[in-house]
């Protein structure tokens, strides 16, 4: 269930640190705060983020000082122990969602407002309304009257109502759905006020809106000219008058889960891309929080008539085991090189994923018989 948390009385959740205006969130957490065991230390979803921000060089707004975060004792703080803090957090039975997604919306006739409540239903997102510091009164959106409030912002594209509840940071959000009414075949210019006051530039955006007849094409137009996106999704106009259903039918079509998925690796080679189905383990998670920071290039070698072969940037926790490798298995040596096997070999080192789909000619002839350079992302 969604529980409305008045930022400025939030005691539990930590993201009250970093927020100092009087906005609120709703959020799909009961509560933040999980013991990792009952034995061990008590880490919540917050603890996650800021070690990924530290590891990230993003400002933490939260003192870390004393925090214990040095996981596996080797007195310092990286990937290993961020795979080893979200392993003990999320297998935690008690742990609540770790909530990623947002749904943001202005409604001034509740159409939108409607459409919100059944995406955050569905997707059971966190949710912010953004109201106007000077709310709109009838009379501002009497759309007949030329003079009227909204007509006249609509038709100046440098204005910008102020925000009533500006949340201080969207910054643990990966995904935003964005909701808007439609005025004059456009966002209100709200919605521009509210996008130039954050960073969005690694965050997925998916616009959706409401209107008596018009399409979403021009407002998605805008919000792209606007601020640098991540990924802009396409978005989706819904009459006044769709159902919770057609709702989902849209959001089923997203390709959201594939993109937020952990587990899966991207291999960009001689101008094609393979797709790899990451192992669960420490050493594939710990190469998933690398990739976070921006993709890897690789140079590899041939070796052994069985695999290309390079070095990671830097290593990466070990799982070793006796394996034999088939064409296709991707493959971490010695804790710092990663190999793309397309033959057999049997050795002891730790299997990070699996290319999908792929036979071994085919594998062959893309990795070629010389050296390559690949690219590695999430
Ligand atoms: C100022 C104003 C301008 C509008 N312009 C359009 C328009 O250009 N095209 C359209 O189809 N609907 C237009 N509408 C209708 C709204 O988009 C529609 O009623 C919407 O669902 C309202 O959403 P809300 O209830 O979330 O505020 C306009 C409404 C207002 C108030």
């Amino acid at each position: 269930m969604n529980k409305l948390i008045s930022i400025l009385a939030s005691t539990v959740i930590a993201v009250s640190a970093m927020m100092t205006t009087s906005g609120t969130i709703k959020t799909s957490a009961d509560a933040d705060a999980v013991s990792a065991s009952t034995e061990k230390t008590t880490y919540t979803i917050q603890d996650v983020r800021n070690l990924q921000g530290f590891i990230l060089a993003k400002p933490v707004e939260e003192d870390l000082t004393g925090k214990p975060y040095d996981l596996n004792g080797d007195d310092r703080w990286d990937v290993y122990d961020l795979c080893l803090m979200r392993r003990e957090v999320l297998k935690n039975p008690n742990t609540a969602y770790d909530n990623d997604t947002l749904v943001i919306y202005f409604s001034r006739t509740g159409n939108t407002e409607k459409i919100a409540e059944y995406l955050i239903d569905i997707t059971n997102a966190d949710s912010y309304v953004i109201e106007a510091a000077v709310p709109y009164s009838d009379a501002d959106i009497k759309y007949q009257d030329d003079n009227c409030r909204a007509n006249k912002e609509q038709n100046d594209k440098s204005v910008r109502p102020e925000i009533a509840n500006p949340i201080a940071s969207i910054d643990s959000y990966d995904t935003i759905f964005l909701g808007y009414p439609i005025w004059w075949g456009q966002e209100p210019r709200i919605i521009d006020t509210f996008l130039e006051s954050y960073d969005f530039s690694d965050k997925t955006v998916i616009p959706f809106c409401t209107s008596a007849s018009s399409g979403i094409a021009t407002s998605e137009k805008n919000i792209k000219a606007l601020v640098p996106i991540g990924n802009q999704l396409e978005g989706r106009r819904f009459s006044s008058g769709a159902t919770k259903e057609d709702v989902k039918a849209w959001y089923d079509t997203l390709p959201l889960n594939e993109e937020k998925s952990d587990n899966k690796l991207k291999i960009s080679v001689n101008g094609t891309e393979l797709t790899a189905t990451l192992e669960d383990n420490s050493s594939a998670q710990a190469l998933t929080e690398l990739l976070k920071q921006g993709n890897i290039t690789v140079d590899m070698s041939d070796y052994g008539n069985f695999e290309k072969v390079g070095n990671l940037p830097q290593s990466l926790p070990k799982n070793d085991e006796k394996i034999t490798t088939v064409p296709g298995d991707i493959i971490l040596y010695q804790g710092n090189k990663i190999t793309i096997y397309y033959a057999e070999n049997t050795w002891d080192f730790t299997k990070l994923g699996h290319i999908n789909n792929i036979t071994q000619k085919e594998l062959k002839a893309i990795l070629g018989d010389g050296d390559i350079t690949v690219t590695l992302s999430n």
